[in-house]
C-alpha cells in the first residue's frame, strides 16, 4: 500500500498541487483544452498557452467558477492527469488532503469530496480542511492555539475573509471579486484612454508587469489591437495606472472586510487589532493593495511570503505534522443532511 499524500487547494485560476513524495508544490493554471468537445488537448499550464488563441473547435475553460466546481468531469480529467504525471501513473492508493472554502453549500463542498472519490484514483483516505485554516498555518500561524485571526484570501474569481480562533472558523464570507476583476479593470482603462484593444492574457500580464516595473518607474509595453485602425500595434503603458485602476475593486475587498470586522465578537476584534490582518492568494503581490487595505481598515497588514501557495503549504503542513492533523476532518464528520 503507498503511503504517499497529496495535498490539493484547486483554486479558480490556478491547481496547486503539495506531494510527500517530492515533497514540492505543482502550480500550474486549473484550466483544459478539449478537442470537440471531448478529446483531452492540454491541460494546466499548456492549455491556459491556448487560451484565447484556439481554433474553434478546440474549447479551453476553468473547470471551476467562483471558487466552486462547475464542470466536474473537466475537473476530474485534470486532476486525475497532474496525479499521474506526478505518480508515473502509480499513484493508487494515496491519500488525499484537499481544501474547501468555508462559504458554500454543503452541496458544493462535498463535490470536492466525491471528485476524488469517484476519480479512478482509488483513493486510501479523503480528508477536507477549511480554505482559511490551511492558509493560516501556511503563513505559520499556529491556528490550533491563536485566537482572533483575520485571514484575507485575495485569489483569482473570489476573495474569502475569514476569522479564524482555536482551530476554528468564527466568521467566513466568500465574495466573487479576485485578480480577475483587477485584469477587467485594466482592459477597460487600456480600450478607454489608449485606444487599445488587449485580451484577458495579456491584462493580466499587464498587472504583473507594472508591479514589477513600478519599483523602477519604467513603463511596460503592450500588444494589441488599435481601436480605430484595428491594426496590431504596441504601446507604452505608464505604471501609475494600476493606481487608479484597482483601487474601485480594491474598496470592494475593503468593505467586506469592515462588514467581517463589525459582526466579530469584541474580544476576537482585539486580537485582530493586535496582529493585523493576514493578506494572502495569488492577488495579494498586485502593488498598492496592501497599502489600500492598510488605508481603508486602520489595521496593520502581514503579507504572506508565497501568497499563492500558503493554502498549499498549509495542507502540507497537516500532512507532515500530526499535531494539525486534527484542523482536517473526514466527510463522516459533515452533516449528515445532504
Ligand atoms: N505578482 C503578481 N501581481 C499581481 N497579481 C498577481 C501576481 N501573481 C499572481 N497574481 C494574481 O493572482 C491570481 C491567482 O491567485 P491564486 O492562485 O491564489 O488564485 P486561485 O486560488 O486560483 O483563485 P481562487 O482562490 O479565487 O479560487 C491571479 O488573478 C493572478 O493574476
Ligand atoms: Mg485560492
Amino acid at each position: 500500500m503507498s503511503n504517499i499524500a497529496f495535498g490539493i487547494d484547486l483554486g479558480t485560476g490556478n491547481i496547486k498541487i503539495y506531494s510527500t513524495a517530492r515533497d514540492t508544490i505543482t502550480n500550474e493554471k486549473n484550466m483544459i483544452a478539449l478537442m470537440k468537445k471531448d478529446i483531452l488537448f492540454a491541460y494546466g499550464d499548456a492549455a491556459f498557452e491556448m487560451f484565447e488563441k484556439a481554433p474553434q473547435n478546440i474549447n479551453v475553460s476553468f473547470p471551476l467558477v467562483n471558487g466552486v466546481i462547475a464542470d466536474i468531469g473537466n475537473m476530474t480529467t485534470v486532476l486525475t492527469e497532474f496525479i499521474n504525471e506526478l505518480t508515473d501513473g502509480r499513484g493508487s492508493g494515496a491519500d488525499y488532503f484537499i481544501s474547501v472554502p468555508t462559504d458554500v453549500t454543503e452541496v458544493e463542498k462535498r463535490a470536492f469530496y466525491d471528485l476524488i472519490k469517484d476519480s479512478g484514483l482509488k483513493p486510501r483516505k479523503i480528508m477536507m480542511s477549511e480554505k482559511s485554516l490551511a492558509d493560516g498555518l501556511g503563513m505559520g500561524i499556529d491556528v490550533k492555539t491563536s485566537q482572533g485571526v483575520l485571514v484575507v484570501d485575495v485569489g483569482f474569481e473570489t476573495t474569502e475573509i475569514s476569522v479564524l480562533s482555536l482551530g476554528g472558523i468564527v466568521l467566513s464570507k466568500l465574495i466573487k471579486i479576485g485578480g480577475r476583476k483587477f485584469d477587467d479593470a485594466i482592459r477597460a482603462i487600456v480600450r478607454r484612454e489608449f485606444g487599445l484593444v488587449i485580451g484577458e492574457k495579456t491584462a493580466e500580464q499587464l498587472k504583473i508587469e507594472l508591479t514589477k516595473t513600478e519599483a523602477e518607474h519604467k513603463p511596460a509595453v503592450v500588444y494589441g489591437r488599435d481601436l480605430v485602425t484595428g491594426l496590431p500595434v504596441e504601446r507604452s503603458i505608464p505604471t501609475d495606472l494600476i493606481d487608479t485602476t484597482i483601487a474601485e475593486t480594491a474598496s470592494v475587498i475593503v468593505d467586506n472586510i469592515k462588514v467581517i470586522l463589525e459582526r466579530t465578537p469584541p474580544e476576537l476584534s482585539a486580537d485582530v487589532y493586535k496582529k493585523g490582518i493576514f493578506l494572502t492568494g495569488g492577488s495579494a503581490s498586485l502593488a498598492h493593495l496592501d497599502e489600500l487595505v492598510v488605508k481603508g481598515t486602520a489595521l496593520k497588514v502581514n503579507k504572506a511570503e508565497n501568497p499563492q501557495e500558503s493554502v498549499a503549504y498549509g495542507l502540507a503542513r497537516i500532512i507532515k505534522d500530526p499535531n494539525f492533523r486534527s484542523v482536517a476532518y473526514s466527510i463522516e464528520d459533515m452533516s449528515e443532511d445532504i
